[in-house]
């Protein structure tokens, strides 16, 4: 059996939540409490808040990423971002998020083209995948998060891979405050893993990390963790509360100590 550590991720998705000033204020409370865990974080704020927390968050080892990127790198685009613009303040973009998918009609192929834009220009990406609750009821979730998640990463190098993370995101499990069960993640996290193993090989899925998403909460964040499989979280609503995202950062690395100490 192919193992590999993978740093634990804890991603926080603001959404379009925050003016500057809450910004900088909700920065400065996590900067004392997340540092030395042994987990990564990853905070996504709106587009205009990069530059402010970039500088604030330099020589910390919090990182920043967008949520959202346009897969061409420049040009009459009215209103989008581009990958070479966001590289210049952060590391990492999220794509494939439900909201993109549904409110703003993202396709699987526009979201596998600005993965390739943001791997292009050297960035991480956070890939979200996630079934609909009618999915669910028909039985088909893990089908088609499957088919999403090859859609996004098919044909990328191990090198590239190496770069992305997914989130698995079950649409009907966001901002409702009834986060998925810890059967259903391990088992959707179970038929991905082996199902990357056949498409980008043992050595690529060892190493890639997943993440859950959808209403993670300081209470239920530590059974989350305890999912074989499972390397962490992306946060939306309680991204937003220093203390909550705190808590959740805490469960994370104690997760993380206990496999450790456990082996
Ligand atoms: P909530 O944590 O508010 O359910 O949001 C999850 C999410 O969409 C993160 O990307």
């Amino acid at each position: 059996m192919t193992t590999a550590y993978r740093r634990p991720l804890l991603a926080g998705n603001w959404k379009m939540n925050l003016n500057r000033l809450d910004a900088v204020e909700l920065v400065s409370s996590l900067m004392p409490s997340l540092a030395e865990g042994g987990c990564d974080v990853l905070l996504l704020p709106p587009f205009v808040h990069l530059f402010p927390l970039s500088r604030l968050l330099a020589g910390t080892s919090i990182q920043l990423g967008a949520q959202n990127v346009y897969f061409e790198p420049a040009g009459a685009f009215t209103g989008e971002v581009s990958a070479p613009m966001l590289q210049e303040t952060c590391g990492a973009v999220l794509v494939g998020h439900s909201e993109r998918r549904t409110i703003f009609g993202e396709t699987d192929e526009v979201v596998a083209r600005k993965l390739r834009a943001l791997l292009s220009s050297g960035m991480s990406a956070v890939l979200a995948v996630g079934e609909s609750g009618e999915i669910r009821d028909s039985g088909m979730s893990a089908s088609h998060v499957l088919m999403q998640t090859d859609a996004a990463l098919g044909g990328l190098d191990q090198e590239q891979l190496s770069r992305c993370v997914i989130a698995y995101e079950p649409i009907w499990a966001i901002g409702t405050g009834k986060s998925a069960t810890q059967a259903e993640v391990g088992e959707m996290v179970t038929a991905l893993r082996q199902h990357l193993v056949g498409s980008i090989g043992a050595d690529a899925e060892a190493r890639l990390r997943i993440l859950y998403g959808g209403s993670v909460t300081p209470a239920n964040a530590a059974g989350l963790f305890a999912i074989p499989g499972v390397d962490g979280a992306l946060v939306g609503g309680a991204s937003l509360d220093a203390d909550g995202f705190t808590a959740i950062y805490h469960a994370l690395c104690a997760s993380t100590a206990q496999a450790d100490g456990g082996q």
